[in-house]
């Protein structure tokens, strides 16, 4: 019988059956762990550079929060698994008008989708637009956003390769406090039925539900919170659910949510974490060794394939995030610029392991980064009347960022003048290193020794990237040296 069956299967089944071996094995292992790439930041790293990063380091999945065209341009034959969002303030069009979601489509999904381009897995409409800071401005726009891109993506024959899906937070589920276990889990009353008809849709159309999960938010918002519990690495379990035991909030949190779609009649909703991930600075439980506890720790559960209580298998997760961003507001806190798992200029926070092999090879940097000059801006010592300082100090500080100086930071244990030669550094990087930017009132002077400690980094930024033309023409170089000029006749003026 074996000999008769296999002289049916031709070379080209023997392909097939391998290709669909390697596929399903491919599936098995391969959700990988994503990471989320954020551009509030003033002065930004080649995109091109950054992707041969992270191809070199093995992300294989990214998410973008706008169809940025140069990142995208980047993206190119990378290969790598893209989720590109629809940004909060183009819902409200985009749910009044389908031809503009259907340009949308067209010029940031559809053109970039031909083999060899862009390997476009989701389109993100919006970005938590169901946060309770939102005081509910995005509630009636987002559904028929969400709609009209799943139209637009199916006139361009790519519903089954392209899923839609919405980023929430998790503040639209919660357990009551008279029962704080996942179990009695449910969504938050006034975004409920909201949610559910985003639900409802995604599953009619074979799309995740998308949840960005914040253990570390849960500390900071609780000084009563469990430290361990934030973390994977205790086996303690603090929270006990009937027959289960959570040993940690991120799979705690995780449960509620599936008990939440468990009531609402959608048990086998698959679910994205669309962000998840911690801060090094900015606070005193923000800093490298907790980041990579964290990190490591939620990389090597979600690859186990052990799951949650509630659900078990691999989880698919979007690391928050690819690199800081200096530009991002400081409302929820100083830690919100301090996120990435790589500094602003490319350069490795911390190990991590991103396939859970316990393989040590550290992380590989962006390669190639061109800095501005090794110099400073630090506070003159020779200066004596220091009563404009703490004006200056708050001026330098409005216009860049000293999220490290405050309570707990990298540089919280600097002096007064400590302070104000960070800040002042800041100011000047930021502004392009400019002689007229490091003045303050006769207070400051530019250095070439590096004014950083152990603890405490003052950073020189990064070049901006002229258009190559202008540096390599005669002309081009005169038009930079007139640039400056002008800018330096218009300030002394
Ligand atoms: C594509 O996305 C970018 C970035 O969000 C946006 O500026 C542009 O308007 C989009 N294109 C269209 C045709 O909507
Ligand atoms: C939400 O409402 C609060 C209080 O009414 C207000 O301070 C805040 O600016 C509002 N936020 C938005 C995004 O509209
Ligand atoms: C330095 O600046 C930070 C942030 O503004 C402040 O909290 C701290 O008290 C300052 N330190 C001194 C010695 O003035």
């Amino acid at each position: 019988m074996v000999d008769s069956k296999s002289q049916y299967c031709s070379y080209d089944q023997l392909l097939l059956m391998f290709w669909v071996i390697f596929l399903t094995e491919l599936v098995g292992s391969g959700y990988g762990v994503g990471v989320n790439w954020g551009t509030m930041a003033t002065n930004q790293l080649p995109p091109e550079k950054v992707v041969e990063m992270m191809k070199a380091n093995g992300f294989d999945k990214v998410k973008l929060f706008e169809a940025d065209g140069r990142i995208m341009q980047a993206l190119i034959g990378s290969e790598i698994e893209l989720m590109v969002a629809v940004p909060n303030y183009m819902l409200q069009k985009m749910s009044e008008d389908p031809g503009f979601a259907a340009a949308w489509v067209e010029a940031n999904v559809t053109s970039y989708s031909y083999s060899g381009g862009v390997n476009i897995k989701y389109v993100a409409v919006g970005n938590e637009p169901f946060l309770k800071t939102y005081n509910n401005t995005y509630l009636p726009y987002t559904l028929p956003a969400l709609k009209n891109i799943q139209q637009a993506l199916t006139h361009s024959h790519l519903s089954s390769t392209v899923k839609p899906t919405v980023p929430l937070n998790a503040d639209i589920y919660f357990s009551p406090d008279s029962s704080p276990v996942p179990s009695s889990g449910d969504f938050r009353p006034d975004t409920k039925p909201a949610t559910l008809e985003i639900v409802n849709f995604l599953h009619s159309v074979d799309a995740p539900f998308t949840v960005n999960i914040y253990p570390f938010l849960s500390l900071y918002q609780s000084p009563n919170f469990p430290l361990d519990f934030a973390f994977f690495d205790s086996t303690y379990k603090r929270l006990r659910d009937g027959e289960n035991g959570y040993a940690n909030v991120f799979d705690a949190n995780f449960d509620t949510l599936v008990w939440a779609l468990r009531k609402a009649g959608y048990p086998d909703m698959r679910i994205v974490v669309g962000e998840v991930g911690w801060p090094t600075d900015g606070d005193v439980n923000a800093n490298m060794e907790n980041a990579r506890r964290f990190n490591q720790g939620l990389v090597r559960h979600v690859l186990s394939g052990n799951g949650t209580p509630a659900r078990k298998g691999e989880i698919e997760v979007y690391l928050f995030s690819l690199i800081d961003e200096n530009a991002k507001s400081i409302a929820p806190g100083n830690f919100e610029r301090h996120w990435g798992i790589f500094e602003y200029d490319g350069k490795p926070k911390y190990d991590l392991d991103l396939k859970g092999l316990d393989e040590n090879k550290g992380l590989v940097p962006v390669q190639g980064v061109q800095y501005m000059y090794r110099r400073w801006c630090v506070l003159n010592p020779h200066v004596k009347d220091l009563g404009e300082l703490p004006k200056s100090l708050d001026y330098a500080c409005s216009l860049s960022d000293c999220t490290a100086l405050g309570y707990g930071s990298s540089c919280s244990h600097l002096s007064e003048q400590g302070n104000a030669s960070y800040a002042f550094n800041m100011y000047y990087q930021l502004q392009g290193q400019n002689m007229w930017d490091c003045d303050f009132n006769g207070l400051a002077m530019v250095t070439e020794e590096d004014p950083s400690d152990d603890k405490c980094r003052f950073p020189v930024m990064l070049a901006r990237v002229r258009p190559v033309v202008l540096h390599r023409t005669v002309v081009g170089m005169l038009l930079v040296v007139l640039e400056g000029c002008i800018v330096f006749l218009l300030v002394v003026s």
